[in-house]
């Protein structure tokens, strides 16, 4: 399948109609910076159409995207994020949480972004362990590949890939276009 078009909707920081109009949401989080947007643009082969930035904690709100007028992506704040204050931190992970696990809204599929130099960080494997318990449908996204080196590749891939046999893990990289189209047919196969 090929995303045709995308647009953006919204940006939601609590419960909203949007959110419970029938249409399948796919649900992208990870730790800030990490590259959330800069996935989403990739999949979508616009380039701003999600805000990315260098510095991290650019998106604050769940951002909706329509994509092929069927299935929302919903861009999430990042976590983790140690300079903020602890009052935005805190105010991040409660609308994460609050989303992801209270709001009663189902997501069809999590895309879940680790990066792939680092591998996962203590708060991504709290999220996943809560995520996994909750049974969700959870693809895991290594992003920034372009920055492995090749002798470091299939150890860190490895690490990923061994953190549960039921997630797909997919290399991936925004800035070099690897992985789209596996990326893309998993989320709306
Ligand atoms: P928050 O909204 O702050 O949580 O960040 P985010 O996860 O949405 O990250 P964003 O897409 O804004 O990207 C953060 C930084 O990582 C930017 O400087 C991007 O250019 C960079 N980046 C994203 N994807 C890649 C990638 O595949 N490779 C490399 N080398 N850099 C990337
Ligand atoms: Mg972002």
């Amino acid at each position: 399948m090929k995303i045709t078009s995308a647009k953006f909707v919204k940006g939601v920081v609590s419960a909203d109609d949007s959110l419970s109009d029938g249409i399948p949401q796919i649900a992208f989080i990870g730790r800030s910076n990490v590259g959330k947007s800069s996935v989403i643009n990739s999949l979508t082969h616009q380039s701003g159409l999600a805000r990315t930035s260098s510095f991290p904690g650019r998106t604050q709100q769940l951002n909706l995207f329509l994509i092929n007028n069927s299935v929302y992506f919903v861009d999430l704040p990042g976590y983790g994020f140690a300079k903020a204050s602890k009052e935005v931190r805190e105010r991040i992970l409660k609308l994460i949480s609050w989303y992801l696990f209270d709001s009663g809204y189902k997501q069809k599929k999590i895309v879940f972004i680790m990066d792939a130099n680092t591998g996962p960080s203590h708060n991504d494997m709290e999220i996943l362990r809560g995520l996994m318990e909750d049974g969700k449908h959870i693809i895991i996204v290594a992003n920034k590949v372009d920055r492995l080196k090749k002798s470091e590749y299939k150890r860190r891939m490895q690490s990923i890939e061994d953190i549960s046999e039921i997630c797909k893990v997919i290399p991936y990289s925004s800035n070099k276009k690897i992985g789209i189209s596996e990326l893309t047919n998993e989320i709306l196969k």
